[in-house]
C-alpha cells in the first residue's frame, strides 16, 4: 500500500488539510477577533508538528520495518517549510507591514524571534536542495551532512516556542521531549555506524 502512487497523493492531501481549514475559516471571516495572531499560531503549530514528523520518519521506518515510509519524508519536510513560510510571511507582511524598523525592534525586544529566524533559515537550504538534481550535484555524503541541519531546525523551533510562551510550557515540553528522543535515536544510530564500518554501508543509504 505504501508503495502505491495513491499513498503519496493521500499524504499530500493530508498535509494540505490544515491549509484548507485555514483558508475555509478565512473565507468565512471566522479567524477570531485577532486574525493575525490566529494565523501566526496556527501556522507555527503546523510547522513544528511537521518538522517533528519529518524527523520521526527514519526511526519509524526502522522500528516498524516499513522502509517505504521514506517515500513521504521529503513531502512532509516541504510541507513543514510551506507552513513555516506562511508563518514567517504573516509576521513579516501582516504583522509588521514590511517595516524594517519595527522588525529590527522585534529582534531586540523579543529574543524568541531570533530562535524562530534560526529555525526558518536552517530549513531554507533543506527545502532548496530537496530535489534529486541537488542530491546529484552535492553528492550523497555532502547532501546527507547538509540535511542534518534539520536537527538545528527542530531544536531552534523548540527554543522559539519555549521562549515565547509565558506560563503554560506543556506543549513546548512535549515537542522538546520528542525532539530529544528522536535526536538520541539518531545519535545512537550514527554511533553504531561508526563502530561497525560494515553496517555503515547498509545504514548509510537510509541515513537522514
Ligand atoms: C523568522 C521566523 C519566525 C518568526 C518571525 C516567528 C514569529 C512568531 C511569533 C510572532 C509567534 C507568536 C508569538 C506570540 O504569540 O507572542 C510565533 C509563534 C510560534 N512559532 Fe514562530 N516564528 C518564526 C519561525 C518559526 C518556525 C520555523 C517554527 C517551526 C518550525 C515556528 C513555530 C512557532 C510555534 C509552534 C509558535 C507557537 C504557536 C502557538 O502558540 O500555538 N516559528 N512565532
Amino acid at each position: 500500500m505504501l508503495r502505491s502512487r495513491w499513498a503519496k497523493v493521500a499524504v499530500f492531501l493530508l498535509c494540505l488539510v490544515p491549509f484548507g481549514r485555514l483558508a475555509w475559516r478565512a473565507w468565512n471571516g471566522d479567524l477570531t477577533p485577532n486574525p493575525i495572531e490566529y494565523i501566526t499560531h496556527f501556522t507555527g503549530d503546523w510547522a513544528i508538528r511537521l518538522v517533528v514528523a519529518t524527523l520521526a520518519v527514519t526511526p519509524l521506518r526502522k522500528l516498524l520495518h516499513l522502509p517505504d515510509l521514506i517515500r513521504f519524508r521529503r513531502m512532509i519536510g516541504l510541507f513543514a517549510f510551506f507552513y513555516a513560510s506562511l508563518h514567517f510571511a504573516t509576521w513579516f507582511g501582516l504583522d509588521k507591514f514590511f517595516d524594517m524598523h519595527e522588525i529590527l525592534k522585534d529582534f531586540t525586544k523579543r529574543p524568541f524571534i531570533i530562535a524562530g529566524l534560526t529555525a526558518f533559515l536552517s530549513m531554507t537550504p533543506l527545502a532548496v536542495t530537496s530535489t534529486k538534481c541537488w542530491i546529484r550535484r552535492l553528492g550523497g555524503r555532502r547532501w546527507q551532512a547538509l540535511h542534518r541541519l534539520v536537527y538545528v531546525t527542530a531544536c531552534a523551533a523548540v527554543v522559539h516556542y519555549y521562549w515565547l510562551v509565558e506560563s503554560d510550557i506543556r506543549w513546548p515540553l512535549v515537542y522538546g521531549s520528542l525532539v530529544a528522543i528522536l535526536l538520541a535515536y539518531q545519535a545512537g544510530s550514527w554511533w553504531r555506524k561508526r563502530r561497525t564500518p560494515a553496517a555503515a554501508k547498509t545504514v548509510g543509504g537510509a541515513a537522514s
